[in-house]
């Protein structure tokens, strides 16, 4: 939305939620997320065209456009739990809606929401409504954290799903008319409702499908002496494969990938389509286990025991440039090594301290175990190993001389990133593994 009201000063965005603290935050110097450059959006257009408010009726009121852009989590309980998104503040917002509008509106589905959801949306606003006329679109959002401002600027594409009716051709081409501001008109796509819908899902599938298969392939580089940085960048040359997505990691995390995968294999099931429910499934269970291998790697060269180790765990954001440690692969090492009894000490460069808790780990974890230090060096001090999380770029930088200096021996570092130089670390004496690696 900051983006919008950045690009067409002529469109009065108003950004309103019910959490006043939330919306606080939005318009200090402190923006509730980090994210790269976006601090200079909101406040280049703050105050002008751009505003932040807890009056969610006034606002609903004054609109011509309401874009939705509620969370949809995996639902816990009931029917589809662990899997089906949860929708309860998608049918919230639609009767809010259908209570409140006083003139025809549209209304935009930018949260991520299981095929035919529009639907939904639209028999609740046509029951209630009071015979006001009510255009559903499908807009998905498919920028990534820490690189969300740059891929807002320039997006490869522009979605927007609507009903081919006149009345849906015309609300399409009102918000093809607000991204065209920016965005060349053949990046925007127009589609019906439910491509609009499903494709969303399927890139996120299809993006974690190629991490998952270049996971799959690191275990045998590592069986077999090959390395899976050289593998990718072997089959990345092939224009039809392409290089991108084929960076071997711990695992990928973040709120979408496995969530909408597990809605997407949910939605099979749902159509009677087991056989394709599996298929996408398996890239789920694939990440779970370049997890957990990744882990039980450090406990097997740690002589089969981590405790009362100390371990250093260097990142705990899904991914660098973030402070957004939903689903991050370290929540599961951090939770798998203090199982086994090791002192864990973890540092981040962004993510708060207080988030780094038992609580973000799941019950019954000991918190007496698990530390946060202030830098990666007081991470290291007296660890017998060090992993490394998350790809920041400082930790490319850190003096690891001076780090083996201070740890018991033989030292370990296990690299979930590939970031660092191994032969480098091997050279002052480290014990240095990487995903997908040749041993030394
Ligand atoms: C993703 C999609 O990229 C984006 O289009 C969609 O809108 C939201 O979901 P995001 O989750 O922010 O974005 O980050 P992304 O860059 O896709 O990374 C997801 C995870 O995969 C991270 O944990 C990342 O470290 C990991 N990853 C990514 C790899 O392990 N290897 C890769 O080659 C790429």
């Amino acid at each position: 939305m900051a983006m919008i009201a950045s690009k067409c000063p002529d469109i009065t965005v108003t950004v309103v939620d019910m959490n006043a603290a939330r919306i606080a935050a939005w318009q200090s110097d402190k923006l509730p997320i980090y994210e790269p450059g976006l601090a200079a959006v909101v406040s280049g257009a703050l105050g002008r065209n751009l505003h932040f408010s807890t009056d969610v009726v006034g606002a609903i009121k004054a609109a011509d456009i309401i874009f939705v852009s509620v969370n949809t989590p995996t639902k816990t309980y009931g029917v589809g739990a662990g899997r089906a998104a949860d929708l309860r503040y998608i049918e919230s917002v639609a009767r809010t809606i259908a209570e409140h509008a006083s003139g025809e509106k549209i209304i935009v589905e930018k949260s991520t929401i299981p095929v035919k959801t529009a639907d939904a949306i639209r028999t609740i606003l046509a029951s209630n409504g009071n015979g006001l006329k009510f255009q559903v679109l499908s807009n998905p959002e498919f920028l990534a954290e820490g690189t969300a401002v740059a891929d807002l600027t320039n997006p490869d594409r522009v979605l927007i799903g609507g009903e081919r009716t006149p009345e849906g051709e015309k609300a399409m081409q009102q918000l093809v008319e607000v991204y065209a501001r920016w965005v060349a008109r053949d990046r925007i796509i127009t589609t019906n409702l439910w491509s609009s819908e499903l494709s969303k899902l399927v890139a996120n599938a299809f993006l974690a499908q190629r991490i998952s298969s270049i996971n799959s392939i690191s275990a045998l580089c590592e069986a077999t002496g090959a390395d899976v940085d050289e593998v990718a960048n072997a089959i990345g040359k092939d224009s039809r494969i392409g290089p991108k997505f084929l960076k071997s990691s711990v695992g990928f995390g973040g709120s979408c990938f496995q969530k909408d995968i597990l809605n997407l294999t949910y939605l099979c099931e749902s159509f009677g389509l087991p056989e394709v429910a599996s298929y996408w499934n398996q890239v789920v269970t694939m990440n779970d286990w370049q997890k957990s291998r990744f882990t039980a790697r450090i406990i097997k060269q740690l002589f089969n025991t981590v405790a009362d180790k100390k371990i250093a765990v260097l990142g705990f954001a899904f991914k660098k440039d973030t402070n957004d440690t939903r689903e991050s692969a370290a929540i599961n090492v951090c939770r798998e090594l203090l199982t086994e009894h090791a002192n864990v000490c973890v540092y981040d460069p962004k993510v708060p301290a207080a988030e780094i808790t038992a609580d973000t780990l799941g019950p019954g974890q000991m918190n007496s175990r698990l530390t946060v230090a202030p830098d990666a060096y007081a991470a290291c001090a007296g660890a017998h190993a060090i992993a490394v999380v998350t790809e920041w770029d400082e930790f490319k930088k850190l003096d690891f001389a001076r780090i083996f200096a201070g740890m018991p021996k033989p030292a370990f570092v296990f690299d979930g990133r590939n970031i660092l130089d191994l032969d480098a670390l091997r050279k002052i004496g480290f014990c240095a593994s990487g995903i997908g690696k040749p041993s030394a």
